[in-house]
């Protein structure tokens, strides 16, 4: 008999406490080339001992911590493919997507759009006014893709570092 294997595709859930370290490994992956922390280490060098990497790292435990029901993984066969976290600030009515990422072999599928949608959806369920978001002048697809999933852009930032 002839058994051709089922084609998948990733499915969005809520984040489990034992996905941390896929998270992470997946942030470390795609982050190159379009984090302030690592701009900051080329602006600098190593500082303190501690590279971007471990910087970067770091940003995905304080966003668990802050917020781990605002926090979705997309998943493939039991691989961890695509995340993204939320914050709240209930006060302003306010969402705010900290970071974002997609395994390259999954990239320009529309994954990242799904993952933005799926905390959209979940801002509105918490009763929220509105929702943002930023990228780095250097990510030239999160400048394409926010604007396609509905932000408009309101403002730039410079940022400045000094060695002490
Ligand atoms: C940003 C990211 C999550 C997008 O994931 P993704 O699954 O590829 O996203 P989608 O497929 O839904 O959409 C990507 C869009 O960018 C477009 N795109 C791809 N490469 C591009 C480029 N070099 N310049 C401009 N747009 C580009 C795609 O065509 C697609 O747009 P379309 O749907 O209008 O065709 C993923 O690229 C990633 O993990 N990047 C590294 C980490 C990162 O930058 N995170 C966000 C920090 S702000």
């Amino acid at each position: 008999m002839h058994v051709t294997r089922m084609l998948t595709h990733p499915f969005i859930r809520l984040f489990k406490p034992t996905d941390l370290e896929a998270v992470k490994a997946l942030t470390l992956q795609s982050f190159e080339g379009v984090t302030l922390e690592q701009n900051v280490e080329g602006a600098l060098g190593v500082l303190n001992s501690q590279d971007w990497r471990w910087r970067k790292s770091r940003h995905i435990d304080h966003d668990v911590a802050s917020n781990p029901g605002g926090l979705f993984v997309a998943e493939q066969e039991g691989r961890i493919v695509g995340y993204i976290t939320t914050e709240l600030d209930r006060d302003a009515g306010k969402g705010r997507i900290p970071n974002l990422a997609v395994a390259s072999d999954f990239r320009g599928r529309g994954l990242g759009r799904k993952l933005i949608e799926r905390a959209l959806d979940y801002f509105r369920g918490e009763g929220l006014a509105y929702a943002m978001i930023e990228t780095m002048d250097q990510n030239t697809i999160g400048q394409h893709l926010y604007p396609a999933c509905g932000f408009v852009e309101v403002a730039r930032q410079i940022h400045f570092a000094l060695r002490l």
